[in-house]
C-alpha cells in the first residue's frame, strides 16, 4: 500500500488531491472496521457497546460508499496508508490495556472514539469541499451522508459520556483511588497527586504504558 510520504514529483491537481484524500479515508474506514469490534467487546456499558456495534455497521457502509465514489471516478478502490489512524487505534489500545475500572474504561473508550470521529470528520470535510468545487455532485452527496453519520456518532458518544458514564467513572475514583487527593507541593501550593505525577514529582503513574516501561528498562 503506498504511503503518504512516498516521494512524488508529479504536479498535483485538486482532482488528484481529492483522489488522494478518498484513498486515505478509505484506509481509515477499513482500519476502523477491524478496530470497532474490539472496542465494542471491551465496552462494559450496554449502550456504549451497542453504539460501537451500530457504528461498525455504518462504517462498513462508509467503505461501500467510498468504493462507489472510486467507481464514479472510473478507478479501482485504493488506499493510502494513514499513520494517524494507526496511532489513534494504538491510543485506544493503550487505554484498554492500562485503564482500570469499568466505567472509567468506558469513559476512556469514548474519548478515544471521539478522537477518531473528529479525525474522520476533518478528512471528509476537506474531500467534500473539493468534490463540490470539482462539480462531482454525486460524490459530494455521498461524502455528506457519511459526514452526517460521523457527526451523529460523535454527538451520541458525547451524550453517553455526559449523561451517565463520566459520572459513574467519577464514582469509581471516589471509591478506591487516590487520584483526586490533593498533596502539598514543595513550594507550599496544593496540587493533586495526579498533577504531581504528571510533572514528575512522586511515584510513577499507574497509566505508564508498556512502551515507556520498556524504554526505561
Ligand atoms: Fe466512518
Amino acid at each position: 500500500m503506498p504511503k503518504r510520504s512516498a516521494p512524488n514529483n508529479k504536479k498535483m491537481t485538486l482532482r488528484d488531491l481529492l483522489v488522494m484524500q478518498l484513498k486515505m479515508v478509505y484506509d481509515i474506514e477499513t482500519q476502523l472496521v477491524k478496530a470497532l469490534p474490539k472496542m465494542a467487546k471491551k465496552a462494559t456499558h450496554a449502550d456504549l457497546r451497542r453504539g460501537f456495534e451500530r457504528h461498525l455497521k455504518q462504517t462498513q457502509e462508509h467503505v461501500s460508499r467510498l468504493e462507489n465514489a472510486f467507481d464514479m471516478l472510473e478507478m479501482r478502490p485504493q488506499k493510502i496508508q494513514s499513520e494517524a489512524i494507526r496511532g489513534l487505534v494504538a491510543d485506544a489500545d493503550s487505554i484498554v490495556k492500562n485503564v482500570k475500572g469499568s466505567s472509567t474504561l468506558d469513559a476512556g473508550l469514548i474519548a478515544a472514539a471521539q478522537c477518531v470521529e473528529y479525525y474522520e470528520m476533518a478528512g471528509y470535510l476537506s474531500a467534500l469541499g473539493w468534490a463540490k468545487l470539482l462539480n462531482q455532485h454525486d460524490i459530494a452527496d455521498s461524502l455528506q451522508e457519511t459526514l452526517d453519520e460521523e457527526q451523529e456518532t460523535s454527538d451520541e458518544l458525547a451524550e453517553m459520556a455526559h449523561s451517565e458514564i463520566d459520572e459513574a467513572a467519577l464514582g469509581e475514583h471516589q471509591e478506591g483511588d487516590e487520584i483526586l487527593r490533593p498533596v502539598p507541593s514543595h513550594n507550599g501550593s496544593s496540587k493533586s497527586k495526579k498533577e504531581e505525577e504528571e510533572i514528575g514529582v512522586g511515584a510513577e503513574s499507574d497509566l505508564e504504558t508498556e512502551e515507556e516501561e520498556e524504554s526505561q528498562a
